[in-house]
This record gives C-alpha cells, structure tokens and sequence, in this order.
C-alpha cells in the first residue's frame, strides 16, 4: 500500500527501488493480470492524454449476462426501489411468439400477376399452399426450439437447466430443482441493520419478516440456510424503517415444519417490527468506540483489522484476504488463477502484524478454493474467490471476521473507506514487513468510468476508490484484502483489492470487487460447502 504522506514523501522524490520488481515474482510464475490490464489500458499514450483501451475481453451480451442478483451496492445512494427487482438465479421468460415468422395469405390473382391461365393458376396455388405449408413447418420447429428451455410466464427456470418449476414451488421448503435453485436463496439481510427478508415467489419481491410470533430457533435456520453452519449470533424485533406495507408472518398453526412453509402473506403486523438478524458476531475492532480515524496511510496496531490475513505460497506473502467466519476467508480470483488454484499451495496468517513474524507452524492450512465461476482474467469481472480453512480459526482481540456487505446498505458517493495490507510501499516497490491502513474515499462509477479515469472499464462487479490526484493507494501485494466502511458501528466488507494501473497516480484509482454483488454468491457458497 502506498501512503507516502507518512511513509514516503511526494512521488518525484523517490529514488528508484534496489529491488525494481515485486518480491512475487521471484516465485511465481503467474504475470499479474491486473497489470496487464494497466498496460494495455497506458500503452502508446502520450503522457496526459486519456487513456486509450481496445477491450476485447468485454461482452456486451453475454448468454447470463454478468449483471449482479441486484444493485452494485456500494453505491445504493438510491432507494432500493429505484434498481431492478433482485430475482434469484432465474429470469422470466415471455414466449417470442412475434418472431414466429408471420404466414401470410397469398394475394388475390389479378391482372399483371403471374396467375393468369388455368395451369398457372393451378400450379400457382399448388405452390403458395406448399410455401405456406413449409413455412409453417419451419415456424413450428423454430418456435419449439426457442421455447424448449424455457418456462411459461407463470413458471421459473431452475438456473439454466431448462427444467421449469410452478412459481408457488419456488421456496416453499421442498427441493424442486435439479441442483436446489428453487431453495437456494429464499431469505437475505437487507441494509446496515440486518433485516431479514424472504422472498416471494409469486410476487416476485422481497419482504420483511414480521417479529409476531417469532422465536430464536427460526433465526436459527434462516442462518443456516445462508451458509452459516452452526453460527448465530442474535434476532431480535426492531422497528421498520423501510415502509413495507407487506410482511411476512409465521402461521403457527402451520403444520409444516419448514420455516418459509410456514410464512404467509400479510399486511398487518401487529408488533410494528420486524426481525433483526444477524448469524455472527462480525465488524467489531479494538478501535470501536474511541471514534479514532485513521488518517492518510499508516502502519497498524493489533486489532485494528482484525479480519486481516496474509495469504502466502512457499512462504511469502501474495495476497491479502478477510475472515468473515471462523473457517471462510474472502480474497481476489486473480490471486488463486492457475497454477495457484490448488489449496495445497496456500497458507493463511491471521492476527500478526509483521510478515517477519509469520512462520510456518502458525499459518492456517487451506481446504478449498472456490473461484467466481465469472471471473474474467482479461476484465477483472468478478475478481472474488473464497477460501476454506482446513481447521477454523479461534477468534480473540486480534482475529475477528468483517460483516459481509448487505444489499441496501445506501453508502456516501465518497463515503470514508479503509484499506489494508502488505503490499509495496512504491510502484515496483517489494512487499511491505508491517500491515499497513489508509483511508480512501469511495470513487463515484460514472467518474470513474471517465475518458480520463478507467474509461468503461469499470463494471457493476467493481469500484474504483482513493484520489484522482494519486498519492494514496493500494498497491501490489494488497490484493485479496480487504476494503472496508464503518456503518451503525458495523465494519463491513465493501470491497477487495482488485486492480489498478500502477500505484497512486493520478487519475489511476485503486480498482475493488463489489463485495456487495458477491454477497449472495458466498453465501451460496458458504452452504454448499459447509
Ligand atoms: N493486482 C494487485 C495485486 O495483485 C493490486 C493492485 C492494486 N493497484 C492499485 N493501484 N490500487 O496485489
């Protein structure tokens, strides 16, 4: 990380770094993609011009195209009505019947046509009937083969699997789908107070819970089925902000033993709350309550970022990542791309500040690494991977997880953020040996997208954040780590360190995963790896 108001003085009095390049890649063999894409994006510009890149990689439209279960977040300054409704892994399809080729009548014979004499005429009809005829026989078959993997307006696709389910069998408790779509993501939390909402197949939207009747066991299960295994941490009834006018309701005398089985539909709720819920105990450091900022860049203390891990191969650090359970860690796709995609390579460190402290024994072994099943390596869309810790990490003052970002969380467009890390101190420069911390603000996308910013290359599943004018950014070796606000006294998870076209320069930001986009993805994953 690069904070030269503390560590470095201004940029043109840095003298060039001894070791020139990254301490990563005396080891490894992967070119840092992100890099290239700083390349492609300054090659053949003559300095102070916008920046000029011929995106290949960009699809505009894709098969699934990569737009998020629901808003980019992290920019939620609008009221969560204004985006989209988020639907959960299907998209209604409507029947194209109007490009079912049109079969027309042929015209009335008239003088000047070719359907004069009586043999012409015969052969004329002989051949309209046969025109018509075919073309009905190719309308038919184009007709059943586009709608063969699709649904009727009333059902829903389970994913892309072609199989339909009736809207009413979509989270009502019973697996319909295949591969579980149907069950998969019928309940969420929703803005920085963690309101759990369910989701309504046949409306097709979201509601908050009603807390009439509800009890801790049913938190319980709503934890579970975002991925939390044995983890709750509290539910409770606060009142609602959000202007529902639609609850859900728990029918007790329901004989179903399924929660959302037992939800039904109401307008009342007689409490005049709803559930509050939150599975673990996340976002708190030692700085919570002493109202101390963090200014410019600086190196940390224990406990400041206490979701902070050094993720390193051979014993050296590589990336960055954020505990956000005892045994899940969030990092960057780039991190984990081949030949690094093996568990066995990684070793997680948590709850040290000094990379020279870091020794082998204490490291944390990792089980699994699951990579965006999107992530482009050209674009950097959805640079996010999960890893699994083969044994879980014991919490204490200077390891805690970070709350994953909820959908609505309605940040500043420059809202104060946090980053962290051992990357380099300069461009080029070599890995930092203590956890560094500075400040940035969020970086608004239209600005950021910018002919002299990052020129459309930043996507809903990225933000940009730090200065135009340069001076304090992330750097390499930061990637992987963690981007977080402080919101209801809460620490959360906005972004991790993705990209960036060299370190610090001007109109060259640091680049972030959407975490917020990514939330429901590791929550689905966090489930079906638990
Ligand atoms: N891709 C880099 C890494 O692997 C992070 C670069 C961040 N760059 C920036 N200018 N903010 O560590």
């Amino acid at each position: 990380m690069w904070c030269p108001l503390s560590q470095l003085g201004p940029r043109t009095q840095l003298p060039p770094h001894p070791n020139g390049h990254l301490e990563r890649s005396k080891y490894l063999p992967v070119p840092d993609a992100a890099d290239k894409v700083g390349m492609a994006l300054n090659s053949g510009l003559p300095p102070g011009v916008g920046p000029y890149y011929e995106n290949h990689g960009y699809q505009p439209e894709s098969l699934y195209p990569p737009q998020p279960a629901r808003a980019p977040s992290a920019f939620s300054v609008y009221p969560a009505h204004y985006y989209p409704p988020a639907v959960p892994h299907y998209t209604v399809r409507v029947l194209t019947n109007a490009s079912t080729p049109a079969v027309r009548t042929q015209p009335k014979s008239s003088s000047g046509t070719p359907c004069t004499s009586k043999t012409k005429k015969a052969l004329c009809i002989t051949f309209s009937l046969v025109t018509v005829l075919a073309g009905a026989v190719v309308a038919s078959v184009l007709l059943w083969k586009f709608t063969e993997s699709k649904c009727t307006v009333s059902g829903m696709e389970c994913g892309s699997s072609g199989t339909c389910v009736s809207a009413f069998q979509w989270c009502d408790g019973i697996l319909h789908c295949p591969s579980g779509e149907d069950e998969n993501q019928c309940v969420r939390l929703y803005g920085p107070n963690f309101i759990l909402q369910v989701y309504s197949p046949q409306r097709k939207s979201w509601h908050p819970v009603c807390r009439d009747d509800w009890s801790e066991s049913y938190g319980k299960a709503a934890c579970q089925d975002m991925g939390y295994r044995n983890s709750f941490y509290s539910s409770q009834g606060i009142a609602d902000d959000s202007g529902a006018t639609s609850f859900m309701k728990l029918n007790l005398s329901a004989s179903h033993s399924d929660l959302y089985q037992k939800l039904y539909h109401s307008d009342v709720c007689s409490s005049k709350t709803v559930v509050s819920l939150r599975c673990i105990e996340c976002g708190v450091n030692r700085k919570m309550g002493r109202q101390s900022r963090i200014v410019g860049g600086a190196s940390a203390a224990p406990g400041d970022w206490p979701w902070q891990v050094s993720l390193h191969v051979q014993n050296v650090h590589v990336c960055g990542g954020s505990i956000i359970t005892p045994e899940w860690v969030v990092t960057a796709a780039h991190c984990v791309e081949e030949p690094l995609s093996h568990p066995r390579y990684w070793t997680a460190f948590a709850g040290t500040l000094r990379q020279s402290s870091m020794f082998y024994g204490d490291g944390y072994r990792v089980e699994k690494v699951i990579s965006h099943p999107d992530y482009d390596s050209k674009t950097k869309n959805n640079d996010v991977a999960l890893m699994k810790l083969q044994t879980p990490l014991p919490f204490n003052d200077r390891v805690k997880p970070v709350c994953l970002p909820n959908p609505g969380m309605m940040l500043e467009p420059k809202q104060p953020c946090w980053i962290s890390g051992w990357g380099a101190t300069s461009e080029k420069g070599k890995t930092s040996d203590l956890l560094n911390a500075a400040m940035v603000p969020l970086i608004e996308p239209v600005l950021c997208n910018s002919r002299y910013v990052y020129n459309s290359l930043i996507t809903p599943s990225m933000f940009c954040a730090g200065y135009l004018q340069g001076n304090v950014d992330s750097c390499q070796g930061d990637s992987g780590g963690p981007l977080v606000t402080l919101k209801n006294s809460v620490w959360w998870l906005i972004g991790e360190t993705s990209w960036g076209s060299g370190c610090a320069k001007a109109n060259r930001p640091g680049v972030y995963g959407n975490v917020t986009v990514f939330t429901d993805w590791i929550h689905r994953q966090m489930r079906a790896n638990s």
